[in-house]
């Protein structure tokens, strides 16, 4: 979910650059998800990342369900990230990585900007899906 739009930017240039990579990607819309379809995706997904805008220094209440909804099912994924944007300070990914000790999921580095996303964020997104693209291989060759 977005607010003012920026996390809706990183999120899809997050898909782009991961689908470039050839990574498949099951995306979700918090404000009007299925949470059936989403319980399903999530069960099955390699890496979960989570896009939120920082709201009263922590994620959007949306998120926060989705991270709670995550926890409880505890899916077998192995990475998992967060990427979003804030307005000024906050704690948006320390709170959703408590909010998930059921996942024993490696936490790959965050990526948040400050306002609108610009080249260096979407340079650092870039980064990311490289990231995940590495990991995904590695485990379709074991
Ligand atoms: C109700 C509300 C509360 C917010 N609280 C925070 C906050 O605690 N810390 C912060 O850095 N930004 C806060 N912001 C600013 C947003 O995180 C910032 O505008 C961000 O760029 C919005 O991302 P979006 O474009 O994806 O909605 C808040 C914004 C709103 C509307």
């Amino acid at each position: 979910m977005t607010m003012h739009e920026s996390t809706r930017m990183m999120v899809d240039h997050l898909t782009g650059a991961l689908a470039a990579r050839g990574v498949a990607v099951e995306r979700f819309d918090l404000t009007t998800v299925d949470i059936g379809e989403l319980a399903m995706s999530l069960v099955d997904a390699a890496t979960v990342v989570i896009g939120t805008p920082t709201v009263l220094t922590g994620p959007h209440p949306l998120a926060a369900y989705a991270a709670f909804l995550a926890n409880a099912l505890k899916p077998k994924a192995k990475w998992a990230t967060v990427i979003g944007s804030y307005g000024w300070a906050g704690k948006a990914v320390e709170k959703l990585a408590e909010m998930l000790p059921n996942l024993k999921v490696e936490l790959l580095g965050p990526v948040l900007c400050k306002g609108m996303p610009r080249d260096d964020d979407y340079a650092a997104l870039d980064v990311l899906a490289g990231a995940i693209a590495a990991k995904h291989a590695g485990l379709a060759s074991r």
